[in-house]
């Protein structure tokens, strides 16, 4: 109901206001400690609302209380577990705190990081009434406000924060889950086009690929940046910097030209048979582009990378679209 919307709204301000309170107490020292080591301003911690759990496990939980909420809607806003042996406890407690806002930066939910290598490394609010993981994205708040005409989509909170204090304010993340239809509608209602800038490994560039027709049958052009020889823009900006960051969007690469080099790899391009076979499964691929001058367009980039002819390779693809059907 609207009212209880309202008040789990209130109860994850409340919340994010006392995890904030707490960064800066003796107490979260540790946690400010942490987020100063990840070379974090004091100005971006705030911006960001950035926060800590205190070691004692219902420190919240009391907080809240003394504020008047009941225990059922602290539950509801997924603040709390109650257990009957061990009673009410905190969800989050000794970690970093990430306040997840909406586009309206109303607080909806919280992620928190471990200071250290236990497991799991981030733990994130249950989706509540007001926390829809499929129709938000970290840093969206903010990043609507860009002049570009383009965002940087990434894959964690550290990923977004550090890109914007190094002035990519333009930078969002999904929530710790793969890209969803909802995720590129909502992109779309401020850009055209999104710069991928996932994690270099295999789950970064698999996430990646899933990302490119969800991106694309909204209606937006993807294009990928690659983070080698880092792990992530995180780490990219701490080693390089902005002006290498700068170099890497603007040498940014088409998504399905990327896809291809992914796929040469299950080839021996070397030989004739594994080229053919490779040339095949590009051509089955360039069937899924329906206009016709669009999907001219990729012929002529793939033939003249791959070196094969313009009209034979479009024969190719006529014989594959024919296949499918
Ligand atoms: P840092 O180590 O702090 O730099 O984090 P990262 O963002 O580089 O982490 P990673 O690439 O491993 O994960 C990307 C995103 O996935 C995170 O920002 C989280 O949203 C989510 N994630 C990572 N680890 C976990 C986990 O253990 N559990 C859950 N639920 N989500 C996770
Ligand atoms: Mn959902
Ligand atoms: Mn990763
Ligand atoms: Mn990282
Ligand atoms: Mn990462």
């Amino acid at each position: 109901r609207a009212d209880t919307r309202a008040i789990l709204l209130e109860i994850n301000k409340a919340a994010a206001q006392y995890y904030y309170v707490q960064l800066k107490s003796s107490q979260g020292a540790v946690g400010l400690g942490y987020f100063k080591k990840r070379q974090l301003s004091d100005e971006t911690i705030k911006a960001f609302g950035l926060g800590y759990s205190n070691k004692y496990s219902d420190d919240l939980y009391r907080y809240l209380k003394s504020k008047g909420y009941k225990d059922d809607m602290i539950a509801k806003a997924g603040l709390i577990s109650i257990d009957e042996k061990n009673g009410v406890y905190d969800k989050f407690w000794n970690r970093v705190m990430f306040p997840i806002m909406d586009v309206n930066s109303r607080v909806i939910g919280f992620g928190g990081r471990v200071m250290g290598d236990a497991k799991p490394k981030y733990l994130n609010s249950p989706e509540t009434m007001v926390f829809d993981k499929s129709r938000n994205l970290y840093g969206l708040n903010r990043a609507r406000r860009t002049k570009k005409p383009y965002f940087l989509l990434c894959e964690g909170y550290m990923d977004v924060i550090s890109l914007h204090q190094a002035g990519f304010t333009n930078a969002v993340a999904s929530l710790g889950t793969a890209l969803t239809p909802g995720h590129a509608a909502l992109i779309r209602r401020y850009v055209q086009e999104v710069y991928l800038t996932y994690d270099s490994d295999g789950a970064g560039t698999r996430a990646a690929l899933r990302a490119m027709p969800i991106l694309r049958d909204a209606g937006i052009t993807a294009k990928i940046i690659r983070m080698e020889p880092y792990k992530d823009p995180d780490e990219f900006i701490k080693n390089l910097g902005a002006e290498k960051f700068e170099e890497r969007i603007a040498s940014a690469r088409n998504v399905f030209m990327y896809s291809l080099e992914v796929l040469e790899k299950e080839y021996d391009m070397n030989s004739p048979e594994g080229k053919t076979e490779f040339m095949k499964e590009t051509a089955r691929r360039l069937t899924q582009f329906e206009e016709e001058i669009e999907r001219n367009n990729y012929i002529e980039a793939v033939a003249k990378a791959y070196h094969v002819g313009f009209e034979d390779l479009r024969k190719l693809v006529g014989k594959m679209a024919v296949q499918a059907g």
